[in-house]
């Protein structure tokens, strides 16, 4: 008889315990997303575990949409897809205690024993309180604006950071062209993350970020100084929690007389084949993610830190702002004098 494709790992594997896993990624996506789904269902089935899909994220759960039974074969040809399969809500109406119960309600009449969530800071707030109802829950953090506490990387941060710079390195051919100053806003919500990686790898002049008050008449100075050295153009990235990139322009056009424009990148950020460093996490934190409920560890996260996975409690990190590296916003003003 012929032996379906994976069908003599789950006879192998079988094993007691850990029996019914289900995963589901929420709130904004992140490239990668789909390399942790992977992961998790292959790492689950390869130990006779059955791995269930929520579509939606939380907004699946309270609804009780159907459980999608994930195989071998459904997360085929996904590694390099930006996005989500099993899509993604925004639900602000998962902080009600309500919806909570039912969220869990839900899943423990399913008789499922693990839930894996991949998302960002919202939705790992959600895995906590899934966790506080009685779920086996464990989370990955997949946000490109690596504003979570506790690891030094988030699924998405690497991509978007690339997408970034090949933007940059593209406004620079015609900055230059034309003597111009760019102004570029990026995302990051309330965080400068992202800016700040962004401009580092790209040799922008100034960034903006919101951890980091700054003088624009002083900036101003910088970029004039710069001009009468010969700089041909000059790259201004401005984090979205700063400022407004459109702001920026008008007031840098004011001080300084100098032609400037404007780019917005948005959701271009979010989309895009994921880097294979964010493969790379993404596969090592799906896999360890199941690893951790097999040892029936609950209410934690997987982060990277020092360069190894390790589990954080989830309630230790939720309400602890990341540190943010002021010695390479330093380096980024230092190298771009
Ligand atoms: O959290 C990721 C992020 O892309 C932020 O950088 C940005 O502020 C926000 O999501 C945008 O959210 P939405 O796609 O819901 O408009």
């Amino acid at each position: 008889m012929k032996i379906a494709y994976g069908e003599n790992l789950l006879v192998r594997k079988r094993v007691v315990g850990l029996k019914r896993v289900a995963v589901l990624t929420s709130g904004g996506d992140a490239p990668g997303m789909n390399a942790a789904v992977r992961a998790v269902v292959r790492k689950g089935i390869y130990h006779g575990i059955r791995i269930y899909g929520v579509e939606r994220g939380f907004a699946g759960l309270i609804n009780g949409s159907p459980l999608n039974p994930l195989w071998l074969g459904s997360v085929a040809d996904i590694i390099h897809r930006g996005g989500t399969i099993l899509l993604t809500t925004r639900t602000p109406e998962f902080t009600a205690a309500a919806n909570q119960e039912k969220a869990a309600d839900y899943l423990k009449a399913e008789g499922i024993d693990g839930l894996v969530i991949i998302g960002g800071g919202g939705s790992l707030c959600g895995a906590l309180a899934l966790q506080r109802r009685g779920i086996k829950v464990v989370g990955i953090p997949a946000t490109i604006d690596n504003d979570i506490a506790g690891t030094s990387s988030s699924i998405g941060f690497d991509t978007a950071v690339n997408t970034i710079v090949d933007a940059i390195n593209r406004l620079r051919d015609t900055a230059t062209s034309h003597e111009r100053i760019f102004v570029v806003e990026v995302m990051g919500r309330e965080s400068g993350f992202i800016a700040l990686a962004a401009g580092l790898a790209g040799g922008a002049e100034t960034v903006l970020v919101p951890e980091i008050d700054y003088q624009l008449p002083e900036i101003c100075r910088r970029l004039m100084a710069g001009m009468e050295r010969g700089k041909l153009h000059s790259i201004i990235l401005v984090a979205e929690g700063a400022a407004s990139g459109y702001q920026i322009s008008e007031e840098i056009k004011e001080i300084t007389g100098l032609e400037t424009r404007v780019t917005v990148l948005g959701h271009l950020q979010r989309g895009g084949s994921p880097t294979a460093a964010d493969r790379i996490l993404a596969s090592q934190m799906g896999a360890e993610a199941i690893e951790r409920l097999r040892n029936g560890e609950s209410g934690q996260m997987i982060a990277l830190e020092g360069g190894k996975l390790v589990g954080v409690p989830l309630k230790d990190i939720l309400d602890v702002g990341k540190a943010f590296p002021e010695e390479n916003y330093r380096l980024t003003r230092i190298l771009s004098i």
